[in-house]
């Protein structure tokens, strides 16, 4: 058994996983240098990144499929405090797209004066713990989650990847970047993709037409996206993200929950997240229970 220091590194506090990210890639993105016309979609692990990663391009150049079909999604809309972002960024043509993981006080000094748009994507913490859980499983660079009542109480105090949920919502609800920023879920996109691009393409100003909504909403359906080569991750090596344990495309649902917690778990789970927003001005938009 490997220990944790071996898989992860700590970042202000954060636990981030060695294979993508670097002391460099660190310092990197905190020298960073936003573009007025940038756009990041900022996620908790799990809450829909990949997804975001399908949808930015396509709305942001009116549903043209090349950027999709041709550039990894990795490379195309890379994370921001990830070691591949100085690899490529000069290849990025503007408007550009990035994601992150990364807390509001973890951006770089350059994101708050810019004028960069963020959509911030949320998802029940039930299901991104049921999702983080199967994919600790397959991607061999992080550490094994152990039993799932072991998972639930590593997330729950916050030593997990890119620490506490809660922390991390509360950080994105507390910010002063007015219109910069939209809040989306991950719950409203599953039930209706459309409503949700329409959403997304007039926040960023595209106003696109009904045709093309509908086109981009069938290119980042969870089905078209699962068989995507450059989006379903094919491309990495069976040794560090391995289907047969569990595809990165698992479900894509929302409730999953239900298939996997007890009911102890259930209410062990909503008291912790229930005290973490006690006090808080801004409420979650699911009932916990
Ligand atoms: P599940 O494990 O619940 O299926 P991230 O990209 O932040 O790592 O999040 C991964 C989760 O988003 C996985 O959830 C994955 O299936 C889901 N997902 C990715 N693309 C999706 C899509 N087009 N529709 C629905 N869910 C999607």
């Amino acid at each position: 058994m490997m220990s944790s220091g071996e898989f992860y590194m700590l970042h202000r506090g954060l636990v981030l996983p060695k294979e993508t990210h670097s002391s460099e890639s660190l310092k990197f993105a905190q020298e960073f240098t936003f573009k007025d016309d940038d756009v990041v979609a900022v996620t908790y692990p799990k809450a829909g990144t990949i997804w975001m990663q399908e949808i930015l391009p396509l709305v942001l150049n009116g549903g043209d499929l090349t950027p999709i079909q041709t550039i990894p999604n990795w490379d195309r809309v890379p994370w921001l405090e990830e070691k591949r972002l100085a690899v490529i960024v000069d290849q990025l043509a503007s408007p550009r797209a990035f994601v992150t993981h990364f807390p509001y006080h973890l951006m770089p000094t350059s994101f708050y004066t810019s004028k960069a748009k963020v959509i911030y994507v949320m998802r029940n913490p039930k299901d991104i713990m049921v999702s983080s859980y199967y994919f600790h499983q397959m991607a061999a660079f992080l550490e094994d989650p152990g039993t799932f009542d072991e998972f639930m109480e590593k997330f729950l105090e916050g030593r997990v990847l890119f620490g506490k949920w809660t922390d991390h919502v509360k950080s994105w609800r507390h910010t002063e970047l007015g219109d910069r920023i939209m809040y989306i879920t991950y719950e409203d996109m599953v039930q209706d993709l459309p409503a949700a691009l329409r959403h997304i393409s007039n926040f960023l100003g595209r106003n696109l037409s009904e045709e093309a909504i509908q086109k981009i909403a069938e290119h980042c359906s969870f089905k078209s996206m699962k068989a995507n080569n450059m989006s379903n991750f094919s491309l990495v090596p069976k040794v560090y993200m391995d289907p047969n344990k569990s595809p990165f495309f698992r479900k894509g649902i929302a409730g999953d929950w239900k298939n996997h917690f007890s009911s102890e778990q259930l209410a062990r789970f909503t008291s912790v997240i229930c005290k973490e927003m006690e006090g808080e001005s801004f409420s979650l938009p699911w009932s916990l229970d």
